[in-house]
């Protein structure tokens, strides 16, 4: 072992990433990166699907299945690799004061990019790809050239923009998923988290909510001075629905292909899906385009079943109009209507919203509805531990599989936690957000067996997706 094993098996690992990073873009025939490009590399599009064990997600949209079964004998490239070594690497070479500090100015990041999306000074940028000075900028947008240079310089370290000249800022290549109709953009434009990430600490403290498990009693109730709920409060603020509303539809269509390709779908013995807690249909929409044998049903508030009526008309007319998709309201506190082997179940981002009693409650009422050929998929971000396995449990092989990421390690890598570090910050993040608001949380896969065995239901299997969630196929205790 050399003195700077760590070291030297991060920039290992690193290094055989970027390997397969190229050679899939070879036997793709995908062009160069290049971060000063004025047009959007395929890579770009959140649904591209990569190769198949690799890491998962970001389907190939255009080409859907035929790109998919070619991909299949590309490279076996792990995006999340990067992430979680460059995010180990940094923290093993950073002076930690310097991380410290970085850290406490992150709410920046937030707040410049919103304001790069909001005021529309991107689309400026866009008008020009040569270069926009901020003086321009501010005759565009009645804007402070001076504020509007701090900001852009500050976006130049996260790489959404170069400086050609002084004063002068173009688009970098990943800006481009900013510009209107993209799905980063829906995500920016739904706004709010840092005022509640403030309270958490308030939150935290409070004297009578402590320890309380309410879900009205929690951080988003401090941040809006407000007595009500997060979907009541939602209900009430119609253009924060709104806003929700095209968030959500953008962050589930960037995960509907790995959902879609990486199931087995035509295994299921059941005709009907039932899609519980499914919005406005599109990722029944979706698979049932794929696998037009299947009925699908999707349930869920009257509000959203109207917006699902209409969504399913335009992305998915024959199948709406045979009645091969439709749509009904239903409470998912109350007995399931459809019962028995001719239904499976699914839910999409339902059950993270709850806490763990709410949730077995929900998933009671879909076991005592399930037939014996039913199968109940959850489809979920799944947390992974942080701990460490080169320390401490190599070569000892995992007890349950681990999924991370949506991605099942076949071994571990060294000193990268369990959890991938860096590459899976976003679903902490997320957790910490579903804490805030709704005082719930993602699980770990022994949180979910949990939960799923308290509510009469056993997991059958937990399928890795090319895509930052995981599917947990159940069926009835035998
Ligand atoms: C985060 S969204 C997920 C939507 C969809 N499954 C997807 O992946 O795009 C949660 C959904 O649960 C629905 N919901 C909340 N409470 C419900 C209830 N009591 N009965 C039925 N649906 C409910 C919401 O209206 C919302 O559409």
């Amino acid at each position: 072992m050399s003195t700077h094993h760590e070291l030297d098996t991060l920039r290992a690992t690193l290094n055989r990433a970027l390997d397969d990073l190229r050679a899939e873009l070879d036997a793709m025939q995908l062009p160069p990166l290049s971060t000063t490009s004025k047009e959007r590399h395929p890579l770009d599009d959140p649904n591209y699907l990569p190769s198949r064990k690799l890491y998962h997600s970001r389907g190939l949209a255009l080409g859907g299945y035929s790109v998919h079964k070619s991909s299949q004998k590309a490279h076996n490239v792990r995006w999340d690799l990067f992430q979680a070594c460059m995010g180990q690497l940094k923290s093993l070479i950073q002076n930690p004061f310097d991380h410290a500090v970085e850290q406490s100015y992150a709410v920046f990041e937030t707040a410049a990019i919103e304001s790069f999306v909001q005021t529309g000074i991107v689309d400026v940028l866009a008008g020009s790809p040569d270069g926009v000075h901020v003086t321009d900028v501010q005759q565009h947008l009645d804007l402070s050239s001076t504020r509007c240079l701090t900001i852009l310089r500050y976006l130049t370290t996260h790489g959404w923009v170069r400086e050609c000249k002084e004063g002068t800022f173009a688009l970098n290549r990943p800006a481009l998923a900013l510009l209107e109709g993209n799905s980063a953009r829906s995500w920016i434009a739904f706004s709010h988290k840092p005022q509640i990430a403030m309270a958490l600490v308030p939150w935290l403290q409070h004297k009578e909510w402590r320890h309380s498990s309410s879900h009205v009693e929690t951080a988003f109730q401090i941040s809006h001075s407000t007595e009500l709920s997060y979907f009541d409060w939602m209900k009430q603020n119609p253009e924060y629905m709104r806003m929700f509303s095209i968030g959500m539809q953008s962050l589930g269509a960037s995960h509907t292909q790995g959902i879609v390709a990486d199931f087995p779908w035509h295994e299921l013995e059941t005709p009907t899906v039932v899609d519980i807690g499914g919005g406005n249909g599109s990722l029944a929409a979706t698979v049932s385009k794929h696998y037009p044998h299947l009925r699908f049903i999707v349930q869920d508030r009257p509000p959203v079943v109207d917006q699902a009526n209409k969504h399913l008309l335009s992305v998915a007319k024959d199948a709406y109009e045979a009645g091969r998709i439709t749509a009904e309201p239903y409470d998912f506190f109350l007995p399931q209507p459809h019962t028995g082997d001719e239904y499976s179940f699914m839910f999409r981002h339902v059950l993270h919203d709850w806490p763990h009693d709410k949730a077995v409650s929900i998933l009671r009422t879909v076991a005592r509805a399930a037939g014996q050929k039913s199968k109940i998929l959850i489809i979920e971000r799944i947390s992974a531990l942080g701990r460490y396995p080169s320390y401490s449990c190599l070569p000892e092989a995992p007890k349950s599989p681990l999924i991370t990421n949506g991605y099942k390690q076949e071994r571990y890598t060294p000193f990268i936690p369990e959890n991938l570090g860096a590459a899976s910050r976003v679903t902490h993040a997320i957790t910490l957000y579903l804490m805030s608001i709704l005082n719930a949380h993602e699980r770990t896969v022994t949180e979910w067996t949990a939960l799923i065995e308290e509510a009469g239901l056993r997991v059958v299997k937990v399928h890795a997706l090319r895509s930052p969630l995981s599917l947990i196929e159940c069926a009835v205790m035998a």
